[in-house]
């Protein structure tokens, strides 16, 4: 079945269609209240400024030791369930190993893990680890699909630098409506280097996932994911932005350095967060990992599938609230209330990694194109729709080569690769903005922009399993946003 169809029967062009009926698709600042960015639902958000809910912490996987094999195992359940997000309606909802998001998986470098995932959701599915670099078999993109009732095994080493990662489905065409249903959940990945730093590491004391994701409500907190073609078109955007699942959560922060592992899991939106007194906080890591030293910001942007990991410093703070907000939306959405600890302080190095080797463009031995277009209600990469019978581009192994990302349409795009990081050498022909200039695996393209990346294809990939690159605004990636590439 062709589930894009769909998008094929809108005879209006799409600039048009955008521009008189939605307005923008909110890359900028400073949009006012908090209402719903991409039309369908009016209701308002369920964001109210107010925040009563006690803030949710996921619990922590940390794999069951095989003691014959060594392996970490991990055993995770996709399942249907329902949630209450304000105490009054009922929505149904999918988790892993519950009823909405999934545990917080924890491994070290060098693991050798079996992630056992069983499908009870009624429909086939996949599971991505994203920003993990497994083989292409183990990847859990499109071309492992597991049908309602089985179990899929993933057994890969992990063999990458400590860094903050996620999962969620990856089914061809039906990604953007599990995600939104919960399946997602935070991966992190340990190692000697960033454990031997002095930084906030103790897991719901002072380093706290912040999965950052909204929903369409309706006044009840009840949500459905249904998409018009002007919501695919610009991305289903929700009027009220969670936290972990939670609306308006208040989170106890010790009265010291607190790490924030920052996740966009949203389907399409961007946001710019920053602290509402506009504090100053240090960024840490990007997707793919510490920064070669800590870089002070007061905001940062956030497109779906990117992370960044933050430290806020509330030790002479006790007594006093901050709470953080997307300027893009005007929603604030969490408040961090500083309480008296007994954790011991810590204090952010200056300097965070001596293993960040950049490569630079002299090592390139070509530039390759990825232009992301939109027309006639379709979506596009280099002309193309996603056709998983078709690959799109042939990589050759441990090649060096400069990833050209353009977005000539107006709209919000950006740009992840499967199983390898990159590194931007240019935005906008200019050098890249600090909180973006670490390892990463996803990157933001506003309209009309353009990047530079330089990467290395250091795994060849498996027969019949190339990895995937695509815009990881959901409602694109399912239109077809997407493309395949084989390593050898
Ligand atoms: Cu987070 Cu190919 O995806
Ligand atoms: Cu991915
Ligand atoms: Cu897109």
């Amino acid at each position: 079945m062709d589930r894009r169809g769909f998008l094929k029967t809108g005879a209006t062009g799409l600039a048009g269609l955008a521009l008189t009926s939605c307005g923008s698709s909110g890359s900028g600042g400073g949009r006012g209240g908090g209402m719903s960015g991409g039309g369908g639902n009016l209701q308002p958000s369920l964001n109210t400024g107010v925040f009563s809910r006690t803030f949710f912490t996921p619990p922590e996987l940390t794999g069951t030791v095989n003691a014959t094999t060594g392996r970490k195992v991990f055993d995770l359940t996709m399942q249907t369930g329902t949630k209450q997000f304000t105490g009054q309606g009922t929505t149904q909802t999918m988790g892993i190993n519950g009823n909405f998001l999934a545990p917080t998986l924890r491994v070290v470098q060098g693991d050798n893990v079996d992630l056992n995932v069983t499908n009870n959701l009624g429909q086939e599915t996949t599971l991505h680890w994203h920003g993990m670099r497994p083989p292409s078999d183990m990847d859990g993109g499109p071309h492992q699909p597991i049908l309602n009732g089985a179990t899929w095994n993933a057994a890969y080493t992990v063999n990458q630098r400590a860094s903050t990662n996620w999962y969620h489905p990856h089914p061809h065409g039906t990604t953007a409506p599990q995600v939104y249903a919960g399946l997602a959940g935070m991966m992190i990945v340990d190692d000697a280097e960033t454990q031997a730093l002095d930084l906030p590491k103790t897991y719901g004391a002072d380093d706290f996932p912040v999965i950052v994701q909204d929903r369409d409500m309706a006044a009840d907190g009840t949500f459905t994911y249904s998409a018009s073609q002007m919501e695919t078109m610009q991305g289903k955007k929700g009027n009220t932005v969670l936290v972990n699942g939670v609306i308006d959560p208040v989170l106890d922060v010790p009265a010291k350095q607190v790490r924030l592992r920052l996740l966009n899991g949203s389907n399409s939106r961007i946001y710019n967060l920053s602290f509402a007194t506009g504090i100053t906080f240090q960024q840490i890591a990007t997707e793919q990992g510490l920064l070669a030293a800590p870089v002070s910001l007061t905001s940062i942007t956030l497109s779906p599938g990117e992370r960044a990991e933050i430290v806020v410093d509330f030790t002479a703070v006790t007594g006093q609230s901050f709470v953080l907000r997307d300027a893009n939306s005007g929603i604030s959405f969490l408040k961090c209330d500083v309480v008296a600890t007994t954790l011991v302080a810590t204090t952010v190095p200056a300097t965070l990694s001596a293993t960040l080797t950049p490569l630079s463009r002299t090592q390139a031995v070509r530039s390759r194109a990825f232009v992301l277009s939109m027309g006639q209600g379709n979506v596009y990469i280099n002309s193309k729709q996603m056709d998983i019978a078709r690959i799109d581009e042939a990589m050759t192994l441990n090649q060096i080569e400069i990833l050209d990302i353009q977005n000539t349409s107006n709209m919000d795009h950006n740009f992840h690769i499967h199983g390898v990081s990159f590194q931007l050498l240019t935005r906008d022909g200019a050098a890249p903005k600090a909180f973006e200039a670490g390892l990463k695996d996803t990157v933001y393209l506003p309209p009309n922009s353009r990047v530079e990346a330089i990467v290395q294809f250091g795994v060849a990939t498996v027969a019949n399993a190339p990895y995937m690159y695509h815009c990881h605004i959901l409602e694109h990636e399912d239109a077809g946003m997407m493309g395949q590439f084989t390593v050898a």
